[in-house]
């Protein structure tokens, strides 16, 4: 107990495989488990507006996908509070306040967002809110008093800014807020899961994403056509594990009870990598069992999925009353802020008194 947790995901589009060994998959771990107070779940609109400025309808268009994905992985509306951020207003102003504690050269500093201006092609064009994102998002974080913020490891640096605001503003207002601690995937190969093609990171551009709601006809062929190791030509080749596709997936999903049901002639990974890297094994073999590993887990979601898409109004039902009790927590959250900064003048009753005194010798 006394845990409160928060992660959230910008709608620009389905959620897909990284999402889900990054980030998601540890969610719905963390609550099942029960030992928390409080578990949050946003969906963080107006952070995608701002790099999509442009393009609000993609956005509005994908806020429903992206809950129907948090949905059918087991994110479950009784136990956490699903969310909508913009329907937050809360979070604005506290981004407001916030933005006087950071400078800009920390913000030009965030490895993050240094990495997404160069993706964007942003350079000297950056959004002032894209700019500030990392503002916006220790908000969303501290709103809630949140000390567990399982996300991936491109988020780190937000999570330091966001402990950063904390220490200073509880430095300078007294303490108030409460400084998060992020939780990493446990293993490894979740870390950052790379795209189909081998690229760096699954992204929506490159086309090199399995979504959670893709047909599983759509799914065999992507594991299908993955990239492996190129040199490794015949299957007597002697193959390379590192920077294969593969095998990092395999890593990241399969589990012993995977390789008792589809695979039974290995025990585990070091098994299977070890033929690999012998020589003897085929990249079709190999992909034949992620396919059955990731079939396995992506069913079920698929099923759930389903249920979900039959009742999209109980879909948006779910979202706003989800937005209206995490609005009434970051409203709370406000007002202890503004207490602190001694910026809630008519509650200030002692402020008032100051001020008569003043006034009164003259
Ligand atoms: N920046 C996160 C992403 O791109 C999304 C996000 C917004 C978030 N606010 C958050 C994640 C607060 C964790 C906590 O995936």
């Amino acid at each position: 107990m006394g845990n409160i947790i928060l992660t959230g995901d910008r709608p620009t589009g389905r959620l897909h495989l990284g999402h889900y060994a990054g980030a998601l998959k540890r969610r719905v771990e963390l609550q099942n488990a029960g030992n928390y107070d409080a578990m949050y779940v946003m969906i963080a609109d107006a952070q995608a507006l701002t790099d999509n400025a442009e393009n609000p309808e993609k956005v509005r268009q994908n806020i429903v996908e992206v809950c129907l994905d948090y949905l059918s992985c087991g994110v479950d509306p009784e136990k956490s509070t699903i969310f909508i951020q913009s329907q937050v207003p809360a979070l604005c102003e506290l981004s407001f306040y916030y933005m006087n504690l950071v400078t800009v050269s920390r913000l030009q500093r965030n490895p993050t967002v240094k990495n997404e201006i160069i993706m964007r092609n942003f350079e000297t064009s950056i959004p002032v809110g894209f700019f500030t994102y990392p503002i916006s998002q220790s908000a969303d974080i501290t709103a809630f008093k949140a000390n567990v913020v399982p996300v991936g490891e491109d988020q780190l640096p937000m999570i330091e800014q966001a402990r950063e605001i904390v220490r200073k503003f509880n430095a300078v207002y007294g303490e108030t807020l409460v400084e998060p601690e992020a939780v990493l995937p446990t293993n490894k190969a979740s870390f950052r899961l790379p795209g189909t093609d081998g690229k760096a990171k699954m992204s929506k551009s490159l086309g090199n994403c399995i979504y959670l709601s893709d047909s599983a006809d759509d799914v065999k062929a992507k594991i299908m056509s993955m990239y492996t190791d190129p040199d490794h030509i015949k299957v007597t080749d002697p193959g390379k594990v590192e920077g294969n596709v593969v095998f990092t997936y395999l890593d990241a999903f399969a589990d012993e009870s995977h390789f008792k049901a589809f695979m039974p002639d290995y025990a585990n990974m070091d098994e299977l990598k070890a033929h690999y890297m012998r020589g003897g094994l085929g990249d079709m073999k190999l992909k034949r069992f992620l396919n059955e590993v990731v079939q396995s887990i992506l069913e079920p979601i698929r099923l759930k999925r389903k249920e979900y898409e039959r009742d999209i109004p109980a879909v948006y039902e779910i979202l706003r009353e989800g937005s209206i009790a995490a609005s009434e927590v970051a409203e709370k959250t406000l007002q202890e802020v503004k207490n602190a900064m001694r910026i809630d003048y008519f509650k200030d009753e002692q402020l008032i008194k100051e001020q008569i005194k003043k006034y009164e010798n003259k």
